[in-house]
């Protein structure tokens, strides 16, 4: 593992005001309690709009990697200045992580997958020799194999955001496999998703997102699984609400 806690600190009348990202539920819980990480795999999971992405985009930039994603060690576009929550993020890291925080940032290692922003990531890993194919020429989901196959590999920080939004269900196994193999190399893994085959992963953490703020929560519990469980078996329990 990398990270065992991130904690942020801002003024009160900066969080008592109703600017973003003070008013997130779960960026106030961080400003109050911290997120522990206590598993190489954390599952982030809740409603649109929640507040995953602004946690994860915070949690990727504060470790160094690119708001835009991309291969850390790498900087896209010059420096940038830091988003309000990232810049004010900080990191409890175990001794590797230490190591590799006080180092410059070309000896980070990790990877930030964004879906929104992933076909300009990955043309940029590929116009710097970082991955071997164009991801013009693929679709969204082989250019997301591609980065998984060619650039997630060893102690880092991956942080991804919603990975299965362009996957089939195979390669949605392929991604638990790959995430699988680098927890046990000392890296560790911080996905956002809505997906209940991604957040099986046997010793994964999951940590629900939403009005509360965060909390841990077992995947048999999870309000996702159920919905799909309960969809999958019957559709039109939901159906007849929804179409004529
Ligand atoms: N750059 C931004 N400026 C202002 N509000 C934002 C910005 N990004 C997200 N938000 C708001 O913050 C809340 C959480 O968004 P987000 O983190 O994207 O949720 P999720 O990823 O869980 O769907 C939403 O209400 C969203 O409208
Ligand atoms: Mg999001």
């Amino acid at each position: 593992m990398i990270v065992e806690r991130a904690y942020a600190h801002a003024a009160e009348d900066e969080v008592q005001g109703s600017e973003w990202p003070w008013t997130v539920p779960c960026v106030r819980r961080l400003l109050d309690d911290g997120l522990r990480f206590t598993a190489p795999v954390t599952f982030l999971v809740g409603e649109n709009g929640s507040g995953k992405s602004t946690l994860v985009e915070a949690l990727a930039e504060a470790f160094g990697l690119d708001p835009w994603g991309g291969s850390a060690g790498y900087r896209y576009a010059g420096p940038r200045a830091p988003s309000v929550l990232g810049g004010r993020m900080r990191f409890e890291a175990t001794v590797a992580g230490r190591r590799m925080l006080r180092a410059p940032h070309t000896r980070r290692r990790g990877f930030f997958l964004r879906a929104e922003t992933a076909l300009d990531a990955l043309g940029r890993e590929q116009r710097t020799g970082r991955v071997s194919g164009s991801p013009e020429e693929m679709s969204h989901g082989e250019g997301f194999l591609m980065a998984f196959r060619e650039r997630f590999a060893g102690p880092g920080l991956y942080v991804l955001d919603e990975p299965e939004s362009a996957l089939s269900f195979a390669s949605c196994l392929e991604l638990v496999g790959v995430l699988d193999d680098l927890s046990r190399t000392g890296a560790q893994i911080i996905c956002a998703t809505h997906s209940p085959l991604l957040t099986a992963l046997p010793g994964a953490e999951i940590i629900e997102v939403g009005e509360h703020g965060m909390r841990s929560a077992e995947w048999h519990e999870l309000e996702l699984v159920e919905h799909w469980r309960r969809y999958l078996n019957d559709p039109r329990a939901y159906l007849r609400h929804i179409v004529g």
